[in-house]
């Protein structure tokens, strides 16, 4: 069958490595893709915004179904118009990729379904968000209710630092998904990102991930989209596994189902880990990127059977196999992240850097300039190793990453090292 990819990211291309693997495949395209996903798939252009012009491609190119990679497109509903011409796809509809798109929605199902979260208030007037802050200890965390490109969350560990970042929200930083502030307590632990995927019905858990938010060594500097990422999750036991899929993933689907709009597609919770217990930080509606580079390693199974199945609405019979192996990436990112990136500076002896043993290069930002391979992007690389150990993929990813000859860009030392602290080295 033909698939249509969309997306253009290292999560992306890491979906598209898999998927090219199925025997099911016939022929990839993606929309917009990149320079390492035109090794396993069609790079088309199609004006994502246009949904009537991506259902005319699909049904010119007989697609059979459609993978959804990002969050925008689906909280915009291309699914929704996908579905209502009779494409198949995976990913949720809008109603209910809303799980992402608003905050304050989530918080407000987790308060319904009695979900553990962090003890929250939804404001839409500055002066009530004001007074409700100087009722709140410190530290305290402020987010947009909307989509703001993971920049929408601060925290704050002054009043001053509280207020202006209720300012900024009113004040339009965030334009309309910072016309409503959730102001929430601050949550202490070991962060784990969580995936499952949905059927509308019935959930199966992925393996666990960690990734590292902050841009620089020893989880310090601003917030990112992710440096790294490995699987598995040491502090994801089976047992912590059980209880996140009874107290928060299956509360949810069976809320979604019962308000009529079931969640079908990825759903990837952002837990903290507490001393008491496992709390939903937030909700995407998407794979995590760079978490989907270090879980595609690991995945045995076939990914395009999964994807059809959970489109499909056939979860209960399914099920996944995973490597023992443990995968780590390490991210590459351009000059100015997570600021504006240097676009364009030329990167070197990635060739060299895949022939090493137990790598895979899987590209986030780039574009080819004829033979030459240029920066494209924030996120540029994802160096991904393979080993029995998470410190052996990490050993792999580092020796990879120093056959790699780009003076434009950067990466953090320090991958995986809340896993492998207080373990041999
Ligand atoms: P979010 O975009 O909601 O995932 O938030 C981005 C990051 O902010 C998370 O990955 C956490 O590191 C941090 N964060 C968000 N909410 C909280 C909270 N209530 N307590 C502590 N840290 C938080
Ligand atoms: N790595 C976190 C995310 O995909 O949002």
């Amino acid at each position: 069958m033909n698939v249509l990819l969309i997306g253009g990211g290292g999560r992306e291309h890491a979906i598209a490595w898999a998927l090219s693997a199925s025997p099911l495949l016939s022929k990839l395209y993606c929309a917009p893709g990149n320079a390492g996903i035109a090794e396993v798939a069609e790079c088309i252009a199609l004006d994502l915004n246009d949904h009537q012009a991506v259902i005319r491609f699909c049904q010119e190119m007989d697609i059979a179904l459609v993978m959804i990679g990002p969050e925008a497109p689906l909280v915009a509903g291309l699914g929704d118009a996908l579905g209502e011409s009779g494409i198949r796809y995976f990913g949720p509809t809008k109603a209910a990729a809303r799980l992402e798109g608003s905050k304050g929605f989530t918080k407000d199902l987790c308060r319904d379904a009695n979900i553990p979260t962090a003890a929250y208030g939804r404001f839409s007037d500055r002066d009530a968000a004001k007074s409700y802050l100087a009722s709140q200890g410190l530290p305290i965390v402020i987010k947009a209710d909307g989509l703001a490109a993971g920049k929408g969350v601060v925290i704050a560990t002054t009043r001053a630092e509280a207020e202006a970042a209720v300012d900024a929200c009113f004040s339009g930083t965030f334009g309309a998904a910072g016309s409503e502030v959730v102001i929430e307590e601050f949550l202490d632990g070991e962060e784990a990102s969580f995936f499952a995927l949905c059927d509308g019905t019935t959930a199966l858990a992925l393996a666990s991930a960690q990734d590292h938010k902050r841009v620089g060594d020893g989880d310090t500097g601003l917030n990112t989209g992710g440096m790294g990422a490995y699987s598995p999750a040491p502090i994801m036991t089976p047992e912590m596994t059980d209880c996140v899929m009874r107290d928060i993933i299956m509360p949810t689907i069976r809320t979604m189902a019962a308000r009529g709009t079931p969640f079908r597609g990825v759903l990837f919770a952002g837990l903290m880990i507490t001393a008491s217990g496992p709390k939903l930080i937030e909700y995407n509606v998407r794979f995590g990127d760079p978490e989907t580079q270090v879980l595609m390693m690991r995945l045995k199974s076939d990914l395009l059977a999964a994807l059809l199945a959970t489109a499909d609405g056939v979860l209960s019979n399914f099920d996944l196999r995973w490597s023992d192996d443990a995968a780590l990436t390490v991210v590459m990112a351009a000059n100015g992240y997570p600021g504006p990136p240097l676009k364009g500076t030329e990167i070197k002896g990635v060739e060299a850097a895949k022939l090493v043993p137990n790598v895979e290069i899987f590209h986030a930002g780039t574009r080819r300039d004829g033979v030459r391979l240029l920066a494209d992007g924030g996120r540029v690389l994802n160096v991904t190793g393979r080993g029995r150990t998470i410190a052996e993929a990490r050993d792999a990813a580092y020796a990879a990453l120093a056959k790699i000859d780009w003076p434009g860009g950067f990466y953090r030392k320090d991958i995986g090292w809340r896993a492998l602290k207080n373990r041999e080295l």
